[in-house]
């Protein structure tokens, strides 16, 4: 058991770029299931990789239990990894996989079997212990690799995108169970991913990077409902928050035919976001709507997706809105789209900082 911290921890890969990870300063607790989250190459894996002592920390520190870990090998710091291309030995079987960090480690064999026992059966795997890799399948070979991790008792786990080789119901399934998992054990987990579904779903907090800069760091509701900026709010939620870019005038913002009420004086500029939720779907005319255009469907059973064409300032995208699944939309269909006022999102037209109204 173990906190981790990053204290201004840095990692630069050459002189004249920007750093892959800048001065993060983050705090996990001892326990806790910390999930870091953002788009491709924002820096997740260094920071990662600087916990588990397999990149240098270049300015700043990494410190596990409050000690600076940064002069230390890898295999000192009891920091087990799980990559998202977990080799593992074809030629042993799972128990041998499992267990071979252990008996290199000189643990003798009646309790690295009796370990890996153990283990096996928490992951449900214990009738495959004879098996070779080859002959599982992936969610089983990914259990395997968090097997290995696991039998080690480290005291914290490092996983990077250990569901993305599998296919999307086993993901569903995998994610719950090492959310369990993680529960039961109580061992200080750092996981990444890029996938905001996951790090909404499995973490205690999620830390949002960009850019290998930190953005928010809080729980998976408060980045939902409080995101710090238009960056964060833009990449938690699927389908994502449209944003619109809009000019105030006395107090209100036209976006195309809906006016909406600017709740205090926020300057000339401000991006307002619309989460799929917060808009009422009726007839195209219909006062203080905005007028839009059906251009895809996207059925999903219990809701449907309705993606808009409007004539707005529309920051990339389409208006996406969520709407009831008894009512049939068709490509084509004219639809006015009223914004639930409460709901809506404030942020600086310039500096992209969230807004409290
Ligand atoms: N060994 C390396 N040499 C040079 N640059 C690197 C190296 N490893 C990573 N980088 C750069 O550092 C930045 C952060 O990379 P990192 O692998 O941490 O991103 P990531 O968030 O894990 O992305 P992904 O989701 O694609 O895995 C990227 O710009 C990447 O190109
Ligand atoms: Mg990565």
């Amino acid at each position: 058991m173990a906190t981790v911290t990053f204290d201004r921890a840095t990692r630069r890969f050459s002189d004249d770029g920007p750093p892959a990870v800048d001065a993060l300063d983050l705090e996990i607790a001892d326990g806790e299931f910390m999930v870091l989250v953002g788009p491709s190459g924002c820096g997740k894996s260094t920071s990662l990789r600087m916990v588990a002592g397999l990149e240098p920390v270049q300015s700043g520190a990494i410190r596990i239990d409050g000690r600076d870990v940064g002069g230390m090998a890898p295999k000192a710091r009891d920091v087990a990894m799980v990559f998202q291309n977990y080799a593992l030995y074809p030629n042993m079987t799972v128990a041998g996989n499992m267990g071979f960090a252990l008996r290199n480690a000189g643990v003798g064999k009646a309790d690295t079997d009796a370990r890996v026992e153990q283990v096996a059966r928490m992951l449900e795997l214990e009738n495959l212990l004879d098996r070779k890799p080859a002959k599982l399948s992936g969610g089983q070979r990914q259990r395997v690799a968090m097997g290995r991790a696991i039998v080690r008792r480290p005291k914290v786990f490092c996983m990077d995108e250990p569901l993305s080789n599998l296919d999307a119901k086993l993901r569903v399934n995998t994610r719950a169970q090492i959310a369990t998992l993680q529960k039961d054990l109580g061992v200080t987990t750092l996981y990444v991913t890029h996938d905001q579904v996951e790090a909404m779903t499995m973490g205690h907090r999620v830390a949002v990077l960009r850019d290998g800069v930190l953005q928010q760091v809080d729980g998976p509701r408060e980045i939902y409902t409080r995101p710090a900026n238009v960056f964060v709010a833009g990449f938690m939620g699927s389908p994502q928050m449209c944003l619109v870019d809009a000019a105030v005038t006395d107090a209100t913002a036209r976006i195309g035919e809906a006016v909406i009420d600017v709740p205090r004086s926020v300057g000339p500029t401000v991006t307002i976001g619309f989460r799929p939720e917060s808009w009422v779907v009726g007839t195209a005319g219909t006062p203080g709507s905005l007028r839009a255009r059906v251009e895809l469907v996207e059925e999903l059973g219990s809701e449907q997706f309705v993606y808009c064409a409007a004539d707005l300032d529309l920051r990339g995208g389409r208006v996406v809105v969520r709407a009831d699944h008894r009512v049939r939309y068709a490509v084509g269909d004219e639809v006015g789209l009223t914004p639930i006022a409460d709901e809506l999102y404030w942020f600086d037209g310039v500096t992209g900082i969230r807004l409290d109204v």
